[in-house]
């Protein structure tokens, strides 16, 4: 039995300048303020600006969270970056991340795609090779550049998604109960076909075709999404708490993948618990994927909403559809 806890020591975020509200959008697409925020509780995101990327985005989360926690990059040895829009398809965006802050070369570095839940699945791989003993101090990333795979001209899916990032330092401390207390990760194979990008992968190379029909970006069946990802969010967090004997009424805070406050509410509702209890930013970013979560965490914990012995629970859904659900005592 395992004598140590893996903890979260310092968190950081960033979100780019540039605002892209719904007025704006509207004169972009067929689509009105009251509709957007209506159905989805958005009313602006977040774009990256064209030179800056997934990696520059990163590496600022990641400054914040070092600066947070009191660590240097040197003290960092294993760095894992939630990502489904990375620098390139190769290398991992991990690795220029790594070059940009300046880590030791003796860093292992690799991406993880898990979509929109991918920061729960990153957490949940750092704390299990921390607690293998073979690393010390991890360097957990969510980031997003959605805005280059989004269709500015489909309305059912561009008013949905923005960019950023969020970074959480993870390391151990000799002592039980603290920390993350379990996860609860998996997928919904067989809606593969509900939330992708069909082209600029090996089954179906760019080609100048796919690039005019605008395939190298993101399409969604968004009513059937909203469908799993109640149920998966709903179930995802039941079994966390089950595992853990821990009641819903004894989670102070909920932080929720960032997709729709729709969503969320139905999810407060699941639960019996006010949404009082959850982080909903997703009115000034939208959904920002493997990001949402950990730029969630970071506000929360920034404003005071996160004390010594709180008990959090993080919980994610996406594209996949994967899903993930993170109990944590602080
Ligand atoms: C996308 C979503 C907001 C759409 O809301 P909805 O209530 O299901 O709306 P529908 O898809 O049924 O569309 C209703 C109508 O609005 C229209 N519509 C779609 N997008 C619109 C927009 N941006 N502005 C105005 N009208 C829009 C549709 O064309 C449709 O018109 P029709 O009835 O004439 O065909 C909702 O399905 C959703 O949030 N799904 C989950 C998405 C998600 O979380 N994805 C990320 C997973 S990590």
């Amino acid at each position: 039995m395992s004598t140590c806890s893996t903890v979260i020591l310092g968190t950081g975020s960033y979100a780019p300048e540039r605002v892209l509200g719904n007025a704006e959008l509207a004169r972009m697409v067929e689509t009105s303020d009251e509709w957007i925020r209506s159905r989805t509780g958005i009313s602006e995101r977040r774009l990256a600006a064209t030179d800056e990327n997934a990696s520059d985005m990163g590496v600022i989360a990641a400054q914040r969270a070092l600066a947070e926690a009191g660590l240097q990059p040197a003290d960092i040895d294993l760095l894992i970056v939630a990502t489904c829009t990375p620098d390139m398809p190769m290398p991992a965006c991990a690795c220029f991340i790594q070059h940009k802050l300046g880590l030791n070369t003796r860093t292992a570095c690799f991406d993880l795609n898990a979509a929109c839940s991918g920061f729960v699945y990153a957490l949940d791989t750092a704390c299990a090779m921390l607690t293998s003993g073979r690393y010390q101090k991890a360097l957990v990333i969510g980031v997003e550049k959605l805005s280059s795979v989004i269709d500015w001209q489909d309305r059912t899916t561009c008013v949905l998604f923005g960019d950023g990032a969020g970074a959480a330092i993870v390391g151990k401390v000799d002592e039980v109960g603290r920390g993350l207390l379990g996860t609860r990760l998996g997928a919904f194979g067989e809606g593969t076909d509900l939330l992708y990008i069909s082209h600029g992968g090996s089954r179906s190379p760019t080609t100048a075709e796919s690039i005019a029909a605008r395939d190298h970006c993101i399409r969604m069946k968004g009513k059937e999404v909203f469908k799993l990802a109640v149920r998966a969010m709903d179930e995802a967090a039941r079994d966390i708490l089950e595992q853990c004997h821990i009641r819903p009424d004894q989670i102070s805070l909920v932080i929720p993948h960032q997709a729709n406050l729709r969503i969320i509410e139905a999810i407060s509702e699941y639960l019996e618990l006010p949404m009082d209890r959850f982080v909903v930013n997703v009115d000034r970013y939208g959904n920002t994927s493997a990001a949402s979560i950990p730029i969630a965490l970071d506000e929360a914990r920034r404003s005071g909403r996160i004390k010594t012995g709180d008990v959090t629970l993080l919980v994610a859904f996406g594209a996949g559809l994967t899903y993930g659900s993170a109990l944590i005592r602080w």
